[in-house]
């Protein structure tokens, strides 16, 4: 059985076949035919933070698969009054046919699928975003950008900076970070990711100027400045990242044909300009909508890998 903790996970095969599955199910979807790939199947969804677009794509998607979705706020489970992980899964295992998970420490969702009885998805840690990236992917893939790619991301070095180091370590493109000194990304993550792409032949790109980030790149993308959980440092760190901000003059330097993605939600004026938000560039909300068709093609791969080792 497998689980979708992080991309680190997964071969660049089998990611690129889950966004094959992807397209195919969207398309379907696009077509009004639901196809019962999941029939009478239910997904746990915990949440331990806040959602709009996991939630709302996880429960309509396991819908039109031909499932159900459970919302699970640890507000309202035990979970968030003590009960531990490895209860809680060996529980919630027994009853569900498959399980996402939104938590904060990596390790906890690492704990759950330790002792689950069937596939877990992480669906945001404070360390990784992987189904954000399957998304963010297939968006870049339907601009026809996929080809001779190269990514900017400017900003927190957080789970998106993460997942998309993981992302173009294992599909080989060039990924460009610039994160203000502070704010860099994990180094164990890091080190790992640049390993990988000794065999992707991934280019890896780590650095301290926004401008220089973008020039050229054919994707620029950003992440808010404050992620959930770091609420308390929020004035400190909308002073460290002044000049990160992705506003019109930036994405100037990008190459004429980029695009601007955000895995949303979005703060206008901090980390990106109402303008470019709006712009013909932005691709944010058919990114957003692919959340829903990205994760149907990872809960049906799940599916159908749940014998294999
Ligand atoms: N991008 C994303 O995961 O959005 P939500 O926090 O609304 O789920
Ligand atoms: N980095 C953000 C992403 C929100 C979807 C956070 O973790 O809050």
């Amino acid at each position: 059985m497998r689980h979708f903790l992080t991309l680190a996970d997964y071969t660049k095969e089998e990611i690129l076949e889950i966004l094959e599955l992807a397209a195919k199910i969207k398309k379907e979807t696009k077509n009004k035919e639901f196809v019962k790939y999941m029939p009478n199947q239910t997904l746990g969804m915990i949440f331990e933070k806040s959602s709009t677009r996991t939630r709302v794509s996880f429960e309509t998607g396991i819908y039109q698969l031909g499932g159900i979705g459970l919302f699970l706020s640890s507000n309202d489970i035990q979970l968030g009054r003590g009960e531990p992980m490895s209860d809680t899964s060996r529980v919630i295992s027994r009853m569900v046919d498959m399980v996402m998970i939104r938590t904060f420490a990596q390790s906890k969702i690492e704990e759950f699928a330790k002792y689950s009885k069937v596939p877990v998805i992480n669906g945001l840690t404070t360390e990784y975003h992987p189904v954000q990236l399957m998304a963010d992917y297939l968006t870049i893939q339907e601009a026809g950008l996929d080809k001779d790619l190269v990514v900017a991301y400017v900003g927190d070095g957080n789970n998106m900076a993460h997942s998309w180091l993981n992302m173009a370590a294992k599909l080989g493109f060039e990924l460009r970070i610039s994160t203000p000194k502070g704010y860099e990304v994990d180094q164990t993550i890091l080190d790992k990711a640049l390993e990988m792409a000794k065999e992707s032949g991934a280019k890896i790109i780590i650095g301290n100027c926004p401008k220089d980030a973008v020039k050229n790149a054919t994707v620029v993308t950003t992440d808010t400045w404050v992620s959930m959980g770091q609420e308390d440092e929020k004035e400190q760190r909308l002073k460290d990242f002044d000049g990160y901000i992705v506003d019109s003059a930036m994405m100037q330097l990008a190459a004429s044909n980029a695009i601007f993605l955000h895995c949303l939600p979005a703060y206008r004026g901090y980390e990106v300009s109402d303008e470019v938000m709006e712009s013909e560039q932005s691709l944010i909300f058919e990114e957003a909508e692919n959340r829903l068709h990205a994760q149907k093609g990872v809960m049906v791969w799940l599916d159908r890998h749940r014998n294999a080792n």
